[in-house]
């Protein structure tokens, strides 16, 4: 075996990490490769679910007594704390291991001081190796824990002309059931769905992650979440089928805002109690344009389908913009092909002042 550099190695984590999206809430995702003294991989590990072992202890395992003097990379400082596993910092400092290459430090309180705990061990720590890179595959666990509140993505489906459904309200299907089956995969990432109850009256979706071609249902399910101020969502609604955990959230419990719908921040913190990091933003154009009215959206993902309709809704209503002076102007960040559909994701700039 060859030897790989700790750069090369921190690349490696952040993949494994990766592997974790969708399962480890309310825990971050992280990846660990563990080298030994001359530099070879020895072991890799990564955090699968909450409750599972951490990614350094995976790696620790595998790795054996030929982790003793040697360097230990991982996506995100190891936790300090004894949670349902024990301390990560403890178990690098019993393995003998000499060095720890960190590129997040972690912003949650509970889990911090890894880092202070190997180094007055007289393990060599340094952080920032890859940091962006590494930022970038844990941001919704990351965002949520430093603002206290979850991630939240609004994703939608319009025609070219930004239509959400046609004049007579038929919505199903705008987009191909590649751009769908690409929705489904984007569910499973997240832990809450989310909707208001207009979609849920027109549309009655499942709001279920599954398999487009044979409705199986993925083994994790993210909750369902209807905004409902006044409790309107019908009891047959498939929303509340038992295939999945259904949260109808209600002015009465949640809190009312200004103009008599459910406090959004209110219904924010309230997931992020439930231990949701992750939100998906499933619409309509109503909900959609409170949320971003309010700030309160993260990251905008658009499947726009090659078809006009030139009448029927608008995929985003009442954003509280009135003149172009104020519009929420937005970064492009990526563009797809997906079947014969665009997905475009973008990022709201932040607004002056
Ligand atoms: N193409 C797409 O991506 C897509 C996705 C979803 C839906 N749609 C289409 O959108 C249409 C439904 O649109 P919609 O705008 O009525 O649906 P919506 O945005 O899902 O629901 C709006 C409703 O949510 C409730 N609500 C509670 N608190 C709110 C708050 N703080 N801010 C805003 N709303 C709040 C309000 O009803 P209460 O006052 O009763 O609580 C409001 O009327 C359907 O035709 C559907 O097919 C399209």
């Amino acid at each position: 075996m060859t030897s790989v550099s700790v750069d090369e190695a921190m690349r490696r984590a952040i993949e494994l990490a990766a592997r974790g999206l969708g399962t480890t809430s309310p825990n971050p995702v992280v990846g660990c490769v563990l080298l030994d003294a001359g530099g070879e991989v020895v072991g890799e590990g990564f955090h699968a679910y909450a409750g599972g072992p951490h990614a350094e202890i995976v790696a620790l395992a595998q790795a054996g007594e030929r982790a003793r003097g040697g360097t230990a990379v991982v996506t995100l400082e190891p936790c300090d704390h004894t949670g349902r596993t024990g301390p990560c910092s403890l178990a690098l400092i019993q393995a003998g291991v000499a060095r720890v290459v960190i590129a997040v430090p972690d912003p949650n309180p509970v889990a911090s001081g890894g880092a202070a705990t190997l180094r007055s061990a007289g393990v060599r720590v340094d952080t920032g190796v890859r940091l962006d890179e590494a930022e970038a595959g844990n941001v919704a666990w990351l965002t949520s824990m430093r603002r206290g509140w979850p991630y939240v993505i609004w994703k939608y489906a319009a025609t070219l002309d930004g239509r959400s459904a046609a004049a007579d309200g038929t919505s199903m299907w705008i987009t191909s059931e590649a751009a769908r089956i690409d929705v489904h995969a984007l569910r499973g990432t997240v832990d809450a769905v989310v909707v208001g109850v207009g979609t849920v009256l027109a549309d009655d979706p499942r709001l279920t992650a599954r398999n487009l071609r044979d409705g199986s249902l993925a083994i994790r399910q993210p909750l369902r979440v209807v905004v409902d101020s006044a409790g309107r969502t019908p009891d047959d609604a498939r929303v509340r089928d038992g295939a999945a955990r259904t949260w109808i959230a209600t002015a009465e419990e949640v809190g009312a805002g200004p103009d008599g719908g459910v406090d959004l921040p209110a219904l924010l913190a309230a997931l992020h109690q439930r231990g949701i990091r992750a939100v998906l933003l499933e619409g309509g154009p109503r909900l959609a344009g409170a949320f971003l009215a309010a700030g309160l959206i993260d990251k905008i993902v658009g499947y726009v389908a090659p078809r006009l309709l030139g009448a029927g809704p608008a995929a985003l209503v009442d954003a509280g913009v009135s003149t172009i002076a104020e519009a929420i102007d937005l970064e492009f960040i990526d563009v797809t092909q997906i079947g014969p559909d665009l997905r475009i994701t973008a990022l709201p700039r932040k607004r002056e002042g």
